[in-house]
């Protein structure tokens, strides 16, 4: 071979490696670079809001695909409005509702984090405009109509990088490496992604709806995750707030409806995980930040939006005091343990049980198991046959009551089970303060509700039978007393 020959061949080479890695750079950079996000400011509210919880890695949708969505698909939303129709907090002049993320790991994605169901809002009147209440539940937001309309939109003809792009084109300009990005990677993946899901949710087919402000907490953790059976379990669960954690955590009350954790951390950590996060990209020491916080967030004050009578509310004291502090006060006995539904001191009042059993031994156990080679761990979770009686601080704002939220004012709470509503709409912002809870009938309520039916499995109002024997003057004192906590 002739040194001209060699040479001819090594700068070949050479060209070839600089394009590989070019080609490489552009790969790395278009699909896996992580840029720090950019929010409005940097409090702890705002990344409550809009913050990341590492949702995006895995379960986040590219953002534009996010954004067209609903002006492509309008006839799978619940009613017209686009996103907002699935009952999402927004703000004004923000690109995305409460409870959403938008962080470029590679490109744009969309994820969701706790705001997402930990934000409620309410009005006064139906021409009021919403307020937000950090840390509250969630009781509009349609989270399972929230994933079927992505599904239903994978699952359409017109879900094709054609009509995407073409439906992008009217928003924004992408450039031409976004375009082939888009066109032959995002929209392909993203579509597969989201028919991988459906078919990971098939199992909500077969049983009774979330409805608004409602999910199942820990069945898809248990497809998605530990990879133990759903069953025929039913897990349909009301989103409890998640203020006031310092006295919880000080006094050792248990965490979830029935109780499956005690540490606080092992639910924050797995509330992430449950949202999409990743082992490895849960941002722990955001995640502890809003644990600090959440520590001391003051639940809102009755009084800062309608009256209370206080003559008529310190007469409901001694009753309070007298009927419901051993197991709601903070200090009460049994506050913040789990009944057991066997247990003979719920004299005959025990709720739906279905949640309860929805966390089983086996899922618990595989939960414990789950992270032993990660700095974190999981060793807390158990499996209970009952509820806790959770303590009552903001229980104004937690309509629709009980677990399953089936009650949807507290004053019928107050009464016997036969007398309670049958079924109403869950899922309305506008608060009446009588009742203490949403409206849940009438025009208004329909149009933006979810038919609850309580004869439904896992949605029973039976049981909880405190106080349904006091004389109507003294549910009324207990009732204004109820407000003030
Ligand atoms: C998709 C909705 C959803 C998201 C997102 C979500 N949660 Fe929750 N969270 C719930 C529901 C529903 C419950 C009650 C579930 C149950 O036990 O049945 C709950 C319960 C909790 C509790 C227990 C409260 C108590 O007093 O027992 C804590 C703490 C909590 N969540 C923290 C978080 C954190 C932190 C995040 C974000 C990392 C988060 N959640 C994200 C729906 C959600
Ligand atoms: C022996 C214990 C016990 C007593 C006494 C008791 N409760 Fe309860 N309470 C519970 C338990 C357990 C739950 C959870 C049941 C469930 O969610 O299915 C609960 C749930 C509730 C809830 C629903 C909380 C929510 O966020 O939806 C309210 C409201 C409530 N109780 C009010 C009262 C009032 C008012 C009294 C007194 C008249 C009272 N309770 C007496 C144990 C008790």
């Amino acid at each position: 071979m002739t040194q001209h020959a060699t040479r001819r061949k090594s700068l070949v080479w050479i060209v070839l490696i600089v394009l590989a890695l070019m080609i490489g750079w552009l790969a790395w950079a278009n699909l896996f670079r992580e840029l720090p996000q950019t929010l409005a400011d940097d409090s702890i509210e705002e990344f409550f809001k809009y913050g990341s919880i590492g949702t995006e890695d895995a379960a986040g949708i590219p953002f534009w695909i996010w954004l067209v969505l609903p002006k492509m698909f309008p006839e799978y939303l619940p009613a017209p409005g686009g996103w907002a129709a699935l009952g999402f907090n927004w703000e004004q002049g923000r690109e995305l509702p409460v409870g959403f993320s938008k962080k470029t790991i590679g490109f744009d994605r969309v994820g969701i984090n706790c705001a997402f169901c930990h934000s409620g809002s309410l009005r006064a009147d139906a021409e009021a405009a919403p307020q937000i209440v950090l840390g509250a539940p969630a009781t509009t937001a349609d989270i399972l109509g929230y994933q079927r309309f992505l599904f239903a939109s994978a699952s359409d003809p017109r879900f094709s990088a054609g009509n995407i792009l073409a439906a992008i084109a009217q928003v924004t300009e992408l450039s031409m490496v976004e375009r082939l990005l888009y066109r032959f990677v995002l929209v392909p993946q993203t579509r597969a992604a989201l028919l991988g899901q459906k078919a990971d949710f098939a199992w909500t087919d077969t049983r009774p709806y979330w409805g608004r402000g409602r999910i199942d907490p820990f069945n898809p953790v248990k497809v998605s995750i530990l990879d133990t059976p759903v069953g025929d379990t039913i897990g349909n669960a009301d989103m409890e707030p998640i203020w006031n954690l310092r006295p919880r955590v000080e006094a050792g009350y248990a965490f979830h409806w029935d109780g499956l954790n005690t540490d606080l951390g092992e639910v924050f950590i797995s509330s992430a995980l449950g949202d999409g996060a990743t082992p490895k990209s849960v941002p722990l020491d955001d995640v502890q930040r809003l644990q600090d916080w959440a520590m001391d967030l003051a639940p809102p004050a009755f009084a800062d939006y309608f009256p209370i009578d206080q003559a008529l509310a310190a007469e409901g004291k001694p009753i309070y005091d007298a009927e419901c502090a051993r197991c709601h006060a903070f200090g009460g006995a049994l506050t913040g343990q789990v009944m057991r539904l066997s247990d003979s001191a719920w004299e005959g009042g025990q709720t739906d049980p279905h949640r309860a059993a929805m966390w089983t031994p086996e899922a618990a156990e595989a939960y414990n198991a789950y992270a032993d080679k990660y700095p974190w761990d999981f060793s807390q979770f158990r499996s209970t046959d009952g509820y806790v009686s959770v303590p009552l601080d903001g229980i104004w704002l937690r309509a629709p009551y009980l677990h399953n939220g089936s009650v949807p004012y507290l004053s019928e709470l107050l009464e016997s089970p036969d007398a309670r509503s049958k079924a109403f709409y869950r899922g309305f912002d506008v608060y009446d303060p009588m009742r203490m809870g949403f409206v849940a009938e009438g025009e208004d309520a329909a149009r933006h509700g979810y038919w609850l039916d309580t004869r439904e499995k896992g949605n029973s109002n039976v049981g909880h039978l405190w106080g349904t024997s006091l004389e109507p003057d003294a549910k009324r004192a207990l009732l204004e007393y109820l407000k003030t906590l």
